[in-house]
């Protein structure tokens, strides 16, 4: 249902109740997710940012029905990414003589993306295009987190629209924070960070600090996933500023996998020797764990251990894709472990060892190997390893 989130300012989005996965199938999305699309009317017609391409008849229904689509005058396209540039083919159809602004990157990618003689307007951070009563502002936000994105703000509403930044993956029925469940919107915001956000942290941090000294007052802001931060807006910004940071609470993640059960044992017993030292963990098997909620518990504790048998003289395969993702999102401040059966060569610590060293991770225990079923001095020794573990997440 379109909504008039301040006067003059419609959303015009889609709410994808069944997405489950986002990013062809690498990003879990258990809640759906929405494209949030707005239209600004104004002396000028602007609509920002569009849905991906499934909905975008959607999308021109929701336009009809504050404003024919023809009487657009300027279309922004905050990001190329197809979730939220799939309606441009749609809208320019009718308005193929407007403008498109995009940032200093946006025509290449929105360009290489549908091939279409659009005319681009590219703009840097501080200009101004003035609609009518009010200006429309740009902060292009390179990496932040495509080469591409940029913020639009709008002044007299005072509403920026960050696009991705500040977004959750969360369908509700619902437009806005101060209407939702806060536990649930922040269990997605912190997720959202954690599998895409991560490796971008320092810019982040820097992109915050460009923002706030450009002293634009901000009343609304409105991302293009999710729900619109209305009340009290500044507190997802405060948390992005806490979670780039990367300081982690005092707590373990245990990840393994196991064939006949002889590394679950052992990663139990990790976690009797955490527990013992009053650090909290959790544990998660990765053939049956939900890759993406893994990240982001890996996003909030301070150290990782993980554990596989040897197979193959490697490590079971199910742990690869976890073992990619502590790889490319460049998590800071954590510490390492690991452990494994083995029935004869037995590589798979040492390889988990060394996929530490290649994160700059440092190892803070020595693992832990058990020849088949772990007897009891093995399971002694990952109680132990657990201690020591423990005693560098306290000493953080
Ligand atoms: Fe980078 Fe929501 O797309």
């Amino acid at each position: 249902m379109v909504t008039e989130i301040t006067k003059g300012v419609y959303w015009v989005g889609v709410v994808d109740w069944g997405l489950r996965l986002f990013h062809g199938h690498e990003l879990s999305t258990h809640r759906g997710s929405t494209y949030n699309s707005y239209l600004i009317v104004d002396d000028k017609i602007v609509l920002v940012d569009t849905v991906w391409g499934p909905f975008r008849d959607r999308l021109m229904e929701n336009i009809r029905e504050v404003v024919d689509p023809t009487k657009i005058d300027i279309v922004v396209a905050n990001h190329s990414e197809t979730d939220h540039s799939g309606g441009l083919p749609a809208v320019m159809r009718h308005i193929p003589n407007a403008p498109v602004v995009v940032s200093s990157h946006g025509e290449e990618s929105v360009e290489g993306h549908y091939h279409q003689p659009w005319k681009f307007r590219k703009v840097k951070t501080g200009e101004k295009i003035n609609i009518g009563k009010n200006d429309l502002v740009f902060v292009e936000a390179p990496m932040l987190h495509w080469p591409d994105s940029m913020f639009t703000y709008l002044t007299g509403e005072n509403i920026l629209m960050p696009n991705d930044a500040f977004g959750q993956h969360y369908a509700t029925a619902f437009r806005f924070n101060d209407e939702v469940n806060p536990e649930e919107l922040y269990e997605e915001a912190i997720k959202y960070y954690a599998n895409i956000l991560t490796p971008f942290s320092n810019l982040v941090l820097k992109k915050i600090e460009e923002v706030l000294a450009l002293n634009l007052p901000v009343q609304i802001i409105a991302p293009s996933h999710g729900v619109i931060w209305r009340k009290d807006p500044l507190q997802i910004v405060k948390k992005y500023q806490e979670w780039a940071a990367q300081v982690p609470e005092k707590s373990a993640v245990i990840l393994f996998d196991t064939m006949w059960h002889g590394t679950q044992r052992m990663a139990e017993a990790i976690g009797d020797g955490l527990g013992a030292e009053g650090v909290s963990y959790k544990l998660f098997h990765m053939a049956v764990s939900d890759r993406n909620d893994v990240v982001t518990e890996i996003f909030k504790a301070k150290a990782i251990i993980i554990g596989s048998p040897t197979l193959n003289q490697g490590i079971l395969p199910t742990l690869a894709p976890i073992l990619d993702d502590i790889r490319g999102l460049k998590f800071q401040n954590k510490v390492g472990a690991a452990f494994g059966t083995y029935g004869w060569s037995g590589e798979a610590v040492k390889l988990i060892e060394e996929q530490f060293q290649r994160c700059k991770i440092p190892v803070v225990a020595q693992g832990v190997r058990a020849k088949w079923q772990p007897k009891t001095a093995a399971l002694a020794e990952c109680a132990q390893l657990g201690r020591i573990v423990a005693g560098a997440v306290k000493s953080a």
